[in-house]
């Protein structure tokens, strides 16, 4: 029988505040049908979310994976399917190798640093989340792509995302802009190609053809997009963690190895991905469920990550949990590419405030919610 969640809103104010507070219900409702987005299937469990995600034959990430979209044009690579997919991760996997990734570790320890100097000097409190969190995963992006930072990057991708539901002409904006910086960048990169990631997808060739410009602008957009604000979330979710346990910090002040365990525990618990989506291509029973042909879907990561049939405790943040098979990342053919670049962010980011500001604790009370990323004031122990 098709169980109905009734009319629930993966995108309304309520559940974006605080979602933890859905996910169990979530759970036991098992695979379900809400009215929204013109009948929108919930994949709540983990067994769930990993059957639709590796079942590419089925579910196609290709017509849209957020509901409502953030633009018309396809998330590339993330929004093709196979065989076109198989050939466009091709063109960027080797750029985000763990070796490839090891070697951009000085430059994103610089930068945390100089980014925290610049803070520090402002005097206490520090802000982390606006002078910090939200600054590293852009500074280090405009890197990699080649273009010169500018602050208001974060504001047009936070636009984009966030503001879809509550403000679409802001996001329409916001989106247009990206669009258009990369559109008048090409002619320019294309004359001087460098050894960054938009010449890497300008001189990329399938079948001996080289992208349609529109093709390397929509994958230049989602680059940009694709790994701001979840990883500037992390960062920030992670060092209030540590801001509020003191026992906690003092253990990774301690010894560093904990950073790592520390990231993925911090991924998980927190899934900044909460939701992204596939429809089906074929009439199919999921689940129990009869899924029409053209119907969406939304696999619900955060909840999956929350799931008692696979984490013990999942509602205890515990950096010594192992395995932690966690689905921040997604899984399947479509899992994040970045995610050796956000792991190395977020544990860089964590490192050099615990360098800097040992012992660090909140200056005044955080207010947490998943769409808004508000600041985190933090005292040094000295302070
Ligand atoms: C904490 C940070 C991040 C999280 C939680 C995250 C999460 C995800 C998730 C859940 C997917 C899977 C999409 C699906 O199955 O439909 C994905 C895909 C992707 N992510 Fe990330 N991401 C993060 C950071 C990044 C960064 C820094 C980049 C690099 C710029 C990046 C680039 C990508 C790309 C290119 C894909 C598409 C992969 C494909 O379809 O083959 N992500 N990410």
């Amino acid at each position: 029988m098709t169980k109905v969640h009734a009319d629930f809103d993966h995108n309304s104010p309520e559940f974006r505040a605080d979602p933890v507070a859905y996910y169990k219900h979530l759970r036991e409702e098992g695979v379900g049908k809400t009215s929204r987005y013109g009948g929108l299937w919930l994949v709540p469990t983990y067994e769930a979310v990993q059957a639709m995600a590796h079942d590419t034959a089925n579910f196609s990430p290709a017509r849209g994976t957020m509901f409502p979209p953030m633009t018309d044009r396809p998330m590339l690579p993330m929004e093709s399917d196979p065989p076109l997919h198989t050939e466009y991760r091709k063109i960027l996997v080797g750029r985000f190798s763990p070796k490839a990734i090891r070697e951009w570790f000085p430059a994103i320890r610089q930068s945390s640093r100089d980014l925290l100097k610049d803070l520090m000097i402002s005097g206490e409190p520090y802000d982390l989340s606006y002078g910090y969190a939200k600054l590293l995963p852009t500074v280090v992006i405009c890197k990699m792509l080649g273009i010169e930072f500018k602050a208001e990057f974060q504001q047009w991708v936070e636009d984009s995302v966030y503001r879809r539901i509550s403000d679409p002409q802001a996001a329409n904006e916001a989106t247009e802009n990206i669009y258009r910086m990369f559109t008048e960048l090409l002619p320019e990169r294309r004359a001087h190609p460098g050894d960054d990631l938009v010449s890497l997808v300008l001189n990329a060739r399938i079948g001996g053809k080289h992208l349609d410009d529109e093709v390397v602008v929509n994958f230049c957009f989602f680059l940009l997009v694709a790994g701001l604000d979840n990883t500037n979330f992390t960062i920030r979710a992670l060092l209030l963690q540590l801001a509020l346990d003191q026992n906690l910090q003092k253990r990774l002040i301690e010894d560093r190895s904990l950073i790592d365990p520390a990231v993925e525990e911090a991924l998980r618990y927190f899934s900044p991905v909460i939701a992204l989506g596939r429809h089906a291509v074929n009439d199919i029973e999921f689940q129990g469920c009869p899924v029409h042909k053209g119907e969406p879907a939304v696999m619900l990561f955060g909840c999956a990550n929350r799931d008692p049939q696979e984490f013990d405790e999942p509602d205890k943040f515990d950096i010594d949990r192992f395995p932690n098979r966690h689905v921040a990342f997604g899984v399947g053919p479509h899992r994040c590419l970045g995610s050796n670049l956000a792991r190395a962010e977020i544990g860089i980011a964590i490192d050099e405030v615990l360098n800097m500001l040992p012992g660090f604790t909140l200056a005044e009370e955080v207010e947490t919610r998943w769409d808004d990323i508000g600041p985190l004031k933090v005292i040094s122990s000295a302070g």
